[in-house]
């Protein structure tokens, strides 16, 4: 039987406390909805002695919660442990977390206090949580930069005091993986009473090591991992959740543990905090970053064709992923380009499979990534480069405070000109009304309408990204122009011309 690691997640904690991540209440419930749902041990939601809006967030969270202990965070001092008592009331299963620093240097200049007194601080603050609760959760904060003699002293008297849980946190990301699992090990091996108690891992990611540093704490003995969605958190962040999972799941012959959590999930989650909070991970990042399964190279693509193991160590599919991504560009080869044709239904025969990769291979030495939409153009066009079959030509209009507001919009249209007037709710609804009694296509919407500014200044360069949806397939658009409505104009025709190619092609 492989043994458990306890997942304690605490991304409405430690990963709320990064610059720029905080989350209103309705948020947090969301949030925390989705980690009882898949599977968290433990959520720790907020400091409660904080603000109001963390200790209501921790109340909230434990009236919802169906699952997983709810735990609140709190110095070693009675009113922090007396807000969290109050805030975890009515949780199913709760946990008082309470932390003080061991490090010499977090008590001489932080705390201001002697190694006795900090002593004295953790068997009053655990043998009163333990009044009033079975599960006391102590942690060392600092504890990597702590003596050993010292840190061994203060998790004896934690867990003489009643913790139920010790945690050794790396608060400032220090550690290294051998270092740690040999302070793990040093604690089993010296704590006399360490048996009655979990060990804990907690940590920070500054040299981009917590999960490396937290597997290894396991190793030598931890059973509770400390860890956030997408790793936020503190400074560089925590150990992510969803990396730990699936190294558990898919190392299990060298890390033979098992986790409470439907790894199913993860991309739910991920993709739910990333929403939150308005920050998406990058693209490279472990599990769920956006190219985490996908292949652009032609060799790989290749590869992945004759058998996914070849450059997956893991299924997409496992962790919640629709299905392994074969980008195209300048790196993919003639069987990846057709077989992504197949996947959208176009079939060519072996004279126009070549003319067309020829064409997508001039296409991708200008263009960093090509979309279905692209591909679509490619095939339609018979030869040179993909075809257009609507040009801008010129456009006026008449825009200001009263409306309504009037475009006049001049187009070629497989080389005859065409002119149309329309009135809208602002010049870019005009523009657009326009171009439907130019080019009819009454079954396609306006999807997403997105303006930046390329450059600074009054005269800066707009960039305008638009997306048209018909019949569930989008239809991508991109314009640049000094004037905005212009480029709101060659975004559309941009993604009519690649509509009306996908009619062609599908016709
Ligand atoms: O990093 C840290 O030391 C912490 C503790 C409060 C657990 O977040
Ligand atoms: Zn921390």
């Amino acid at each position: 039987m492989a043994d458990k690691v306890w997942i304690f997640d605490t991304t409405l904690r430690d990963g709320e406390q990064s610059p720029g991540y905080s989350m209103n209440l309705d948020e947090k419930l969301q949030m925390a909805a989705m980690l009882d749902d898949m599977g968290v041990d433990i959520i720790e939601a907020g400091f409660p002695a904080a603000s109001k809006g963390d200790f209501e967030s921790v109340f909230k969270v434990s009236q919802q919660t169906k699952k997983a202990t709810v735990a609140g965070l709190c110095r070693a001092v009675r009113k922090d442990i007396e807000a969290v008592i109050e805030a975890t009331k009515p949780a199913k299963k709760r946990r008082i977390h309470t932390f003080i620093s061991t490090s010499p240097l977090h008590m001489k200049h932080k705390l201001q206090m002697e190694p006795s007194r900090v002593l004295e601080m953790i068997e009053d603050s655990v043998s009163y949580a333990r009044k009033h609760c079975d599960d006391v959760e102590w942690s060392a904060e600092d504890a990597t930069r702590t003596e050993h003699d010292f840190l061994c002293r203060a998790v004896e008297t934690a867990i003489h005091a009643g913790a139920t849980v010790v945690n050794i946190p790396d608060t400032v990301g220090y550690t290294i993986p051998d270092e740690y699992f040999e302070l793990i090990k040093m604690l089993t091996l010296r704590v006399p009473n360490i048996d009655k108690a979990i060990i804990s891992t907690h940590c920070h990611n500054d040299l981009g090591l917590a999960v490396a540093n937290s597997l290894a704490g396991v190793e030598a003995g931890a059973r509770q991992v400390e860890c956030t969605v997408n790793g936020i958190g503190e400074r560089a962040g925590n150990a992510a959740m969803e990396e730990v999972v699936m190294t558990f799941r898919t190392r299990h012959d060298k890390l033979p543990f098992v986790t409470g959590i439907d790894s199913k999930k993860i991309t739910a989650a991920s993709r739910l905090l990333s929403k939150i909070t308005g920050f998406s991970v990058q693209p490279n990042k472990a599990i769920v970053g956006a190219n985490a399964f996908a292949h652009e190279s032609g060799i790989h693509q290749d590869g992945m064709l004759k058998h996914a193991g070849t450059y997956e160590i893991m299924t997409p599919e496992s962790v919640g992923r629709d299905k392994t991504d074969l980008v195209l560009g300048k790196h993919s080869g003639r069987n990846a380009f057709r077989s992504k044709l197949l996947l959208l239904k176009i079939d060519l025969n072996e004279e126009e499979l070549n003319a067309a990769f020829a064409r997508f291979k001039d296409l991708a030495d200008r263009k960093k990534k090509i979309s279905d939409d692209d591909l679509l153009l490619i095939v339609s066009s018979k030869g040179g480069m993909p075809s257009e079959r609507i040009s801008f030509v010129s456009l006026a209009v008449r825009s200001g405070s009263v409306g309504p507001q009037e475009a006049e919009l001049e187009i070629a249209l497989d080389g005859q000109k065409k002119k149309a007037k329309a009135a809208g709710k602002g010049p870019v609804d005009a523009c657009f009304k326009a171009m439907k009694v130019l080019v009819p296509h009454e079954d396609a919407t306006l999807f997403n309408y997105e303006l930046k500014a390329l450059t600074q200044g009054s005269d800066a360069k707009g960039e305008v990204n638009i997306q048209l949806s018909e019949k569930g397939q989008i239809y991508h658009g991109d314009g640049v122009d000094t004037d905005v409505i212009v480029a709101s104009c060659r975004a559309y025709i941009d993604a009519l011309n690649r509509l009306l190619a996908a009619h062609s092609v599908r016709a």
